[in-house]
């Protein structure tokens, strides 16, 4: 009887470690989660009524073991090195020049390049095919043993080869990274956050936070993967080249990355690289450059190691995203709208070559969910080039020293209660005399893509404000010279200049009125669909929501904005005061520029254009006069055409002669250049933040 079990028993832990491998190493299961589970049962109830049958390879060992204490210490036989990093293809050659120095003249050279994980580096060794020990990195020379965290990995081989049949080294070092997949990743601080535990800031800090658990089954619950890169050591194997160890890590059974490429052309390698560079947000794990190697191990011996690196080796970085750094206190910006945005002052950091020194927050919603205090050590990222963020909080280095900051109940500049509302995460200081919010309403009025009146930037504003001369843009257009020549920095000049600015911006056209006025969702094309209709601001302050919604482009949100807008007596008080101060608040004949830049056009859209959806572009075209049809005939003025045009819209603008443009010859047939740095709707109102 117990003969037969101990048969079956080895048939299932057999099965299960198959159909493991198919999921978790190759991503292509085989059988139905029910079918998985009911095999780990029926192993589980013979191990549990027969626990001398128990291995240590069974996949039921896997769910985490006693707490430790502490990480034991292990030396590494075979020291793990770093690598030296590179930022430029020509630091990257520099490398492969240096190398090439110690080598043969004329060698040939292959180079394997590798997605360079970040995650933990780990080193697993196997005796006699089953796993035997795991280390971290450490120093290099010392590791911290986490054979038991290791253990809990899903597609860790606890017994190799997986499949079976070859026999097994008798002694292998595995190398490789520790890494949370990024979509396992989101799951997790989902469920993290619904469970009320703070997020982790990135997936890294969580890998590292979960192999560094001391009880293992906490370390179950993380769902960790492992890449192996690379054999440190192996008892009676013959192997030449990387890409032969990577092949026989596969071979027993190991995830080994399917980005990895051989390559004989370095050309190609830099190419390599810098296509990662650019699709490194469509990997399904975080990647921070990639790794060079030089293929052949013998040449690889033959270089050796400088310093901590090996010589044969190099990482071309991908440019950096993130860095650490200490939040020194958090402060409060108030927008124009009076929207309290906490955001956090830094300890200056420098990433991808930009000093940081702030980074917005949000929100104080936010800024609770993310559980970011002051004083805590953070992680900054900056994507591209926008505004920096905090990720979150570094894990566990806490000291008691962090102050937590709550939303604060009255304004940090004038004083006034905070108001909120229900449903929405934004908290206002409802003053509308608030000086912080008369500032970036004045700042924005005579922002570029609004009234454009030139000197006045945020400093002016703020002294003009503090220093009582106005509150609200109307009192602009009744500044006296006598009252400027008061202030600091001005002279007869500068005053001159200033009022001059101001006098002429009364006669702009309409839209930028509308833009100034700051309504919500309303930037430049709304504002241009709006004064395409209505000629005055009288006809539009009487429009309902349902006549607005009438027009292109203009959704409920907007429609509804405009006429809360001009509901409020205390707009509709200001939009007096600036007609009597001669702003000009209708459109005669169009202003600026004649008749409507599009007049007549008709323009046809084809791909994706590289700055606007279509219906944008269409929105855009029909703001500036034009018309929008589906297909091209002879009546065609241009087709629009973006990347991955249709075949059909491409050829028959070929037939019909129609010239085929591109979105920057659009903006120029507009005559884009007035409105570059338009200021956008409130939606999307930014801190200003010295950076
Ligand atoms: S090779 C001698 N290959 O990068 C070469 N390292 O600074 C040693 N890493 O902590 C490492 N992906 O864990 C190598 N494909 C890859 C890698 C990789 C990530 C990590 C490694 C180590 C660090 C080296």
């Amino acid at each position: 009887m117990s003969e037969d079990l101990c048969a079956r028993a080895q048939r299932l832990r057999a099965l299960i470690r198959y159909h493991n491998y198919r999921y978790y190493t190759l991503n292509d299961p085989e059988v139905a989660d029910a079918e998985y589970d009911a095999l780990m049962r029926e192993l589980r109830t013979i191990e549990e009524t027969h626990p001398e049958l128990i291995t240590p390879d069974s996949p039921t060992q896997r769910v985490g073991a006693e707490p430790l204490e502490t990480f034991d210490r292990v030396e590494h036989p075979y020291p793990m090195t770093s690598l030296s990093d590179a930022f430029s293809r020509e630091e990257v050659k520099g490398w492969l020049d240096r190398a090439r120095q110690m080598l043969p003249q004329g060698i040939s050279l292959e180079f394997v390049a590798e997605p360079k994980i970040d995650g933990l580096a780990a080193a697993l060794t196997y005796e006699d095919g089953l796993l035997h020990r795991a280390a971290t990195r450490g120093d290099g020379r010392i590791g911290e043993d986490i054979t038991e965290n290791v253990r809990t990995i899903r597609n860790v081989p606890l017994r190799i080869p997986v499949g079976g049949d070859v026999a097994p080294p008798a002694l292998i070092e595995v190398r490789g990274e520790i890494y949370i997949p990024r979509d396992l990743f989101e799951t997790l601080n989902r469920r993290r956050q619904a469970e009320e535990e703070d997020a982790f800031a990135n997936p890294r800090n969580a890998a590292a936070g979960s192999v560094r658990q001391l009880d293992p089954r906490v370390t179950a619950e993380r769902p960790l993967r492992f890449f192996a890169y690379a054999i440190g050591h192996v008892e009676g194997t013959e192997i030449t080249t990387q890409w032969e160890s990577l092949q026989h890590l596969r071979d027993l059974g190991f995830a080994v990355n399917e980005d990895i490429r051989l390559f004989t052309d370095f050309q190609k390698v830099l190419n390599y690289c810098e296509e990662w560079m650019d699709k490194r947000d469509l990997l399904n794990y975080e990647a921070d450059g990639v790794v060079i190697k030089i293929n052949n191990l013998n040449t690889q011996q033959r270089l050796g190691i400088v310093g901590n690196a090996p010589r044969w080796a190099v990482a071309y970085k991908f440019p950096a995203r993130e860095a650490t750094t200490r939040l020194q206190n958090i402060a409060i910006n108030v927008g124009r709208t009076g929207v309290l945005t906490p955001y956090a002052v830094l300890e200056p950091v420098r990433i991808g070559g930009v000093t940081i020194r702030q980074a917005s927050l949000h929100n104080f919603e936010d800024l609770e969910r993310k559980d970011i205090r002051e004083r805590d050590l953070v992680v900054v990222r900056r994507a591209g080039d926008v505004i920096p963020q905090i990720v979150g909080p570094v894990e566990g280095v806490r000291d008691g020293s962090e102050r937590v900051f709550p939303p604060p109940e009255v304004c940090p500049v004038c004083g006034e209660p905070v108001v909120s509302s229900e449903g929405e995460v934004d908290i206002y200081c409802g003053n509308p005399s608030c000086p912080a919010q008369v500032v970036r309403r004045v700042e924005y009025w005579a922002s570029r893509g609004a009234m454009d009146i030139e000197g006045m930037g945020t400093k002016l504003a703020e002294q003009l404000v503090n220093e009582g001369l106005i509150a609200d843009v109307a009192d602009l257009y009744a500044l006296e010279k006598a009252a400027l020549l008061e202030l600091e920095g001005f002279a007869e000049k500068r005053a001159q200049n200033l009022l001059q600015a101001i006098a002429d911006s009364r006669e702009r056209p309409l839209w930028r009125v509308l833009v100034g006025l700051g309504i919500r969702g309303v930037g430049s094309t709304v504002a241009r669909v709006l004064t395409d209709h209505y000629h005055s601001i009288d006809d539009l302050q009487e429009a309902s929501p349902e006549e607005l919604l009438e027009l292109e482009g203009i959704g409920p949100g907007i429609a509804e904005a405009i006429a809360d807008f001009f509901a409020q007596p205390g707009n509709r008080t200001l939009v007096e005061r600036l007609r009597k101060r001669g702003v000009s608040l209708q459109d005669e004949e169009r202003v600026e520029g004649g008749p409507a830049p599009l007049e007549g056009v008709t323009i046809v859209i084809t791909g994706t254009l590289p700055s606007m959806s279509r219906s944008e572009a269409k929105e855009l075209i029909m703001a500036h006069g034009g018309r929008v049809t589906g297909s091209v005939s002879g009546k065609t003025t241009y087709l629009l055409a973006g990347d991955r045009p249709g075949r059909t819209k491409t050829q028959a603008a070929e037939r019909e002669r129609v010239p085929i443009i591109d979105e920057n010859d659009l903006y120029t047939l507009i005559d884009h250049s007035e409105t570059d740095s338009m200021p956008q709707g409130d939606d999307v109102e930014q801190p200003s933040l010295d950076l």
